[in-house]
């Protein structure tokens, strides 16, 4: 008689934790964004702006954060063939991709800066660039910007720390980035410098979100709508901000 009440009782305990669970929400991020998105090295957990953002977003909508490391230049595609449910990887929301995707509302704010070498006085501004050789993150606004730059000739790496490289290593004359990063890459590398770009157009970062999948993307709207009226986003800019 025990027996057939601990096996029920065990059948109730498990139906309830099944029941418990949280619905998984599956985040594909290209992780070598520092400091929107890293994996750290010594604890090997994601960190940065972006991944403490979509925890609370994910807490918000009642889900249990699935995160997936993936490069850049498949990160769209990705969403696209369903690999996971969104995408947050410090993507600026341009005409051009909301051909392929849907955006939440903007979460961030961004201009595009120049990197250049600490010993590096020629450089001024973009102007100041024609004709020189700059690297950036292959697909990125940055590369879309310097791209504009007469005769520039372009460095494109599949990640932003490989073009900061090449700039240490003296195979470019500059680098072109989001402005935290490049703030972050100075900091990191010795003998860098951010030059601002004066005319630099005003970019804002959106969670991708497939087109079609209404429901998730509103609820992403939502959560992020609650995270800007009780200050947790203005608090993690100020973290990040001041970083
Ligand atoms: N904001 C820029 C863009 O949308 C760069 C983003 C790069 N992000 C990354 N995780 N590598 O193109």
């Amino acid at each position: 008689k025990l027996f057939w009440i601990s096996l029920v009782l065990v059948f109730v305990l498990s139906a309830g934790l099944v029941m418990a669970a949280k619905p998984a929400l599956r985040v594909g991020t290209d992780a070598t964004y520092e400091p929107f998105e890293t994996i750290d090295p010594k604890t090997n957990e994601y960190v940065g702006f972006d991944m403490e953002l979509i925890k609370m977003v994910a807490d918000e909508m009642g889900m249990e954060l699935k995160l997936q490391n993936v490069g850049w230049d498949g990160i769209i595609p990705g969403l696209m063939n369903g690999n996971y449910d969104c995408l947050i990887s410090a993507m600026t929301i341009t005409a051009d991709r909301k051909k392929q995707i849907n955006f939440s509302t903007p979460y961030h704010e961004n201009h595009q800066v120049i990197v250049i070498k600490t010993n590096n006085t020629k450089v001024k501004g973009p102007s100041d660039l024609v004709g020189k050789t700059v690297a950036v993150q292959n697909g990125t606004t940055g590369d879309l910007y310097a791209s504009n730059i007469k005769n520039a000739k372009m460095k494109r790496f599949d990640t932003n720390p490989q073009a900061v490289q090449e700039l240490l290593n003296n195979g470019a004359d500059a680098a072109v980035m989001d402005d935290l990063v490049a703030f972050s890459a100075v900091k990191k590398s010795k003998g860098l410098k951010v030059v601002a770009i004066k005319d630099a157009a005003l970019e804002e970062y959106g969670i991708g979100v497939k087109k079609g999948n209404d429901d998730l993307l509103n609820k992403i709207n939502k959560a992020i709508a609650t995270l800007k009226s009780n200050g947790k986003l203005a608090a993690l800019e100020k973290k990040y901000r001041s970083a």
